[in-house]
């Protein structure tokens, strides 16, 4: 089990890259189920989540090399075992998996993902979706079995925008026999970035990035070659690093339009922001203002930042408001800020952060990626020392953190 120690109170400065967008680059990889032969992902971050997904299309038969940042994908030899429980439920995202192994073999078994730490996180959408377009669902034993002979285009209307459902039902329209209209669809840029994919593979997507989204069905995709775009989540995680410290950080190779929001959010806190092509400059306040945020699908404020904004709040000159419309329970972070002196109270799925002078460290967990990324940043504001245990839930998503982080002057170390 490893651990980050993180000796806070230092204001973080300095220049940082960021990576690909994780949440683009898991739909994506499975996506190269779709067409037989050698894909190339650019800009693929190194990631624990990447090595699952890696893991999982090597058990139905994929070659899969890395060069650096680029991911070599060979779905030649693909054929289609099942996704076990033991990969599934360590990664939802494996569940993207279930609409191209539809498309391309007209059959899939995989398991259901179960529960996880922000809440309940069903797939009857993924499902409703793929049954629309004629796939049959059986569920046995914990998997879902489905099968379809041909898949039909259909019109699919979604109750609630799904960023996961979304993806599912664009990767196995692409290969239905007529059109496929999705309302309701995800806007997140993950999805555009799938779309992108497909595109270059041949396939006839548009309306992506808005909330009805068509696909017309071809009869077969090439493998493709891409640029997975920059992580939002990634750059937003630094400039609330940044604003927690008090420090000056410059984020580079970002699309600051991808997070308006939080750059709105930031001002809002009395950080100074200077956006220009691709690169953010952020100035944190002496002391962060009050902020409410509520957490909505894109374009609004991205529950994956929830627990960070949070973790900056409490340091705040008063008190602010926390909800999260899209992960209502998502609070696993509390009980640990809490453990470094934070006043945080959760009423009726509102978190209510009465800002205190500054954060104590202290020994906690990461119960999850986000709320894991959320220690990190009480860590560095907090004064005195933190041990951040669970760090491999941290690398899931954040690409060699503490080296990042030295980077901009913090005194962050990995132990064993
Ligand atoms: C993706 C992201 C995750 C992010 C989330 C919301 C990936 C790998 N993960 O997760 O980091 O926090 O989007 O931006 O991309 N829902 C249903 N039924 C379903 C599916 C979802 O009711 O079948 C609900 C969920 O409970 C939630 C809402 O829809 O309330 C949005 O979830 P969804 O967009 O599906 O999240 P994921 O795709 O799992």
């Amino acid at each position: 089990m490893e651990r980050l120690i993180i000796k806070g109170g230092r204001p973080l400065s300095g220049t940082v890259r960021v990576g690909g967008m994780k949440n683009a680059a898991l739909p994506m990889m499975a996506a190269t189920i779709l067409a037989p032969g050698v894909h190339i992902l650019n800009n693929i971050p190194d990631l624990r989540d990447i090595t699952t997904m890696s893991h999982l299309l090597r058990i139905f038969g994929a070659k899969i090399y890395r060069h650096g940042h680029a991911l070599t994908l060979d779905t030649s030899t693909c054929d289609f075992p099942e996704a076990p429980y033991e990969l599934v439920s360590t990664m939802r995202a494996s569940f993207f998996v279930l609409g191209p192994l539809l498309a391309r073999f007209g059959r899939a078994k995989v398991a259901l993902p179960g529960g996880c730490a922000i809440g309940p996180r069903p797939v009857d959408l993924h499902l409703k979706g793929l049954r629309a377009l004629g796939a049959e669902m059986d569920m046995e034993g914990g998997y879902v079995v489905a099968e379809a002979r041909k898949l039909r285009g259909a019109s699919v209307n979604f109750e609630v925008p799904s960023v996961g459902a979304t993806e599912n039902v664009l990767m196995a329209a692409v290969l239905a026999e007529g059109t496929t209209v999705v309302e309701n669809a995800a806007k997140e840029p993950e999805i555009s970035a799938l779309a992108e994919f497909l595109r270059s593979m041949g396939a006839k997507i548009s309306g992506d990035g808005t909330d009805r989204i068509e696909v017309e069905g071809v009869t077969s995709l090439s493998p493709a070659e891409v640029e997975v775009p920059p992580d939002r989540i990634e750059t937003a995680t630094f400039l609330i690093a940044a604003a927690a410290t008090g420090g000056e950080v410059t984020v580079e190779g970002c699309l600051p339009e991808h997070i308006t929001s939080v750059i709105g959010k930031l001002r809002e806190a009395g950080a100074e922001l200077q956006v220009r092509d691709g690169t953010i400059r952020v100035q944190g306040p002496p002391r962060p203002g009050p902020t409410d945020v509520v957490a909505t699908p894109y374009p609004g404020y991205p529950t994956d930042l929830q627990p960070l904004h949070t973790a900056l709040m409490t340091i705040a000159e008063g008190t602010s408001l926390i909800s999260d419309r899209v992960f209502p329970e998502r609070f696993t972070h509390v009980p640990e800020l809490r453990r470094m002196g934070a006043d945080i109270s959760v009423e009726d799925r509102v978190a209510v952060v009465r800002g205190v002078r500054a954060l104590d460290g202290a020994p906690v967990m990461a119960p999850d990626i986000r709320a894991g990324a959320a220690l990190v940043v009480a860590g560095l504001a907090a004064k005195g020392e933190t041990v951040i245990s669970r760090v491999y839930h941290i690398d899931r998503g954040y690409e060699r953190i503490e080296e990042k982080l030295r980077s901009l002057g913090a005194e962050v170390r990995r132990e064993s």
